[in-house]
């Protein structure tokens, strides 16, 4: 049995399809229609809906895509939606501010947006215009145009007021609490079941046992399987509420991420070691996505466009694999075999990701090439981490992304940079040898000579970055 509350009720599910989405729940079996289908498939955002958990004596609130969620992930969990933002006859703050300043048309969008801007202000009283436009990112309007809601949203804040979700915090912590201590839940329609291990040990055990069963943290490609492709999981094992992995330690000399640890805070430490790396999960899909999506997901799925690998790769980042009582530590690079074939062996999972402390004289830098700034696939992305010493290039590290079936090194180009010259002849013979490392494809993203030459010129990029007396903006800002 899962238990959540919704909104302020409490749910008690058992005999429920765990392929069911969080937006499913609602809108059919819950009859909450406020929260609206688009996409179904993460693109639209007018399925936001927040998550409030404990953290500390608080609570912290993600904004979500409900389309892409299955129902496993509200166990413990308050499941707000724009049902519950009233406070009697009165508007929210974040929905009057949208009547005031004209923010809805057809309204379609508009309980999404609301959703996004209610989390933005419950965690943040004072957001700048950037951490408005990223909390709004991933929410599409086709009418109204983004000036008003914009304005609504710097709006809401003026009159800095406490809403009932303030009044009635300790109260929800404490029964969110009371909820986290019941015994392992699951869920099952008779046929498909959902099992949420609480420990490692017990993801062990259980994945060993079936290893058929398909792991799901965020959930965020894994339901796309679901909701675009009408296929059904028989056997899921939620992990997204294993303390041990979502965990986050820096170490001297190493950061460790828990597998199962959200995107966002994932963005948030490693940020602060690399900045690009930071630079370049902000233009990762959209808040929702990384509020809800994980690095091992990510790292898991084995997608020759996902953002994190080819950055991991240039940092020599590894991967910790467990299976029952064992664990095998190998590097990232390695993991990936060919087009969505891993080292992964059945039965294993992704423990922790374990990225080395930044290294003096090195700088990384990672460029991301799609066709939008927000909420976009990579067509190309390229990864470099070089150490210059005494104007020769002590040391090269580069991994591209879209360019090969998997994420992966360029051995050839970074040959031809180690030990040569740090200057424009070494650059522009370690480009032609980028033609030896990757022979990429065409699709709808970018044709192969587009690959080709983008991937080049980020090299030069790079180079150029490097050279300038003075950087006032980061490539990463660049579509
Ligand atoms: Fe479009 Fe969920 S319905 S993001
Ligand atoms: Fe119509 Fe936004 S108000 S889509």
């Amino acid at each position: 049995m899962i238990r959540f509350l919704l909104n302020q009720e409490l749910r008690e599910e058992q005999s429920i399809d765990p392929n069911m989405t969080v937006l499913n729940y609602l809108r059919i079996h819950a009859g909450k229609t406020g929260t609206k289908e688009g996409c179904a498939s993460g693109d639209c955002g007018a399925c936001t809906v927040v998550i409030a958990e404990p953290d500390g004596n608080n609570l912290r609130y993600r904004s979500i895509n409900s389309c892409l969620t299955f129902i496993s992930a509200l166990d413990g969990k308050q499941l707000i939606t724009v049902e519950d933002l009233k406070d009697g006859n009165d508007l929210h703050p974040a929905q009057q501010a949208m009547v005031d300043c004209h923010g809805s048309q057809c309204g379609f969008c508009t309980p999404g947006f609301v959703m996004s801007m209610f989390a933005l202000g419950k965690n943040n009283s004072h957001p700048s215009h950037e951490d408005i436009h990223e909390a709004l990112a991933g929410n599409l309007c086709r009418c109204t145009g983004y000036r008003p809601i914009i304005d609504a949203t710097e709006k809401m804040y003026e009159d800095n007021t406490q809403d009932h979700f303030d009044r009635s915090k300790e109260q929800t912590i404490a029964r969110l609490r009371a909820l986290q201590q019941e015994a392992q839940p699951e869920v099952n329609d008779g046929r498909k079941y959902a099992f949420n291990p609480r420990t490692v040990a017990e993801l062990a055990t259980l994945f060993s046992e079936n290893s058929e069963a398909r792991l799901v943290a965020g959930g965020t490609d894994l339901a796309l399987e679901v909701t675009q492709f009408h296929r059904e999981i028989d056997q899921l094992i939620y992990v997204g509420d294993i303390a041990e992995m979502k965990k986050i330690e820096v170490f001297e000399d190493r950061i460790e991420l828990g597998s199962a640890a959200s995107l966002t805070r994932c963005y948030d430490v490693l940020t602060d070691e690399y900045p690009d790396f930071g630079a370049l999960l902000h233009r990762f899909a959209s808040l929702q996505i990384r509020n809800q999506g994980t690095l091992g997901g990510n790292i898991g799925n084995a997608s020759p466009i996902g953002d994190s690998p080819p950055a991991l790769i240039a940092l020599n980042a590894q991967v910790v694999l467990r299976h029952g009582d064992t664990s095998r530590t190998l590097l990232l690079e390695d993991y990936f075999i060919d087009y969505k074939v891993t080292a992964q062996q059945p039965g294993e999972f992704i423990e922790k990701v374990i990225v080395p402390r930044a290294e003096a004289g090195s700088e990384f830098r990672s460029y991301k090439v799609s066709k939008r700034i927000d909420d976009d696939i990579s067509a190309v992305l390229g990864c470099f981490k070089l150490k210059i010493s005494e104007g020769r290039v002590e040391d090269a590290r580069i991994a591209f992304g879209g360019m090969a079936a998997i994420p992966k090194r360029a051995s050839h180009c970074e040959a031809a940079l180690k030990g040569a010259a740090w200057n424009k002849e070494t650059i522009e013979r370690a480009k032609a040898e980028l033609a030896k490392d990757f022979t990429p494809l065409s699709d709808f993203r970018a044709s192969k000579e587009y690959r080709s030459l983008a991937a080049a010129n980020l090299l030069t990029r790079y180079f150029v970055e490097l050279e300038a007396t003075e950087v006032t903006t980061r490539v990463s800002d660049y579509v």
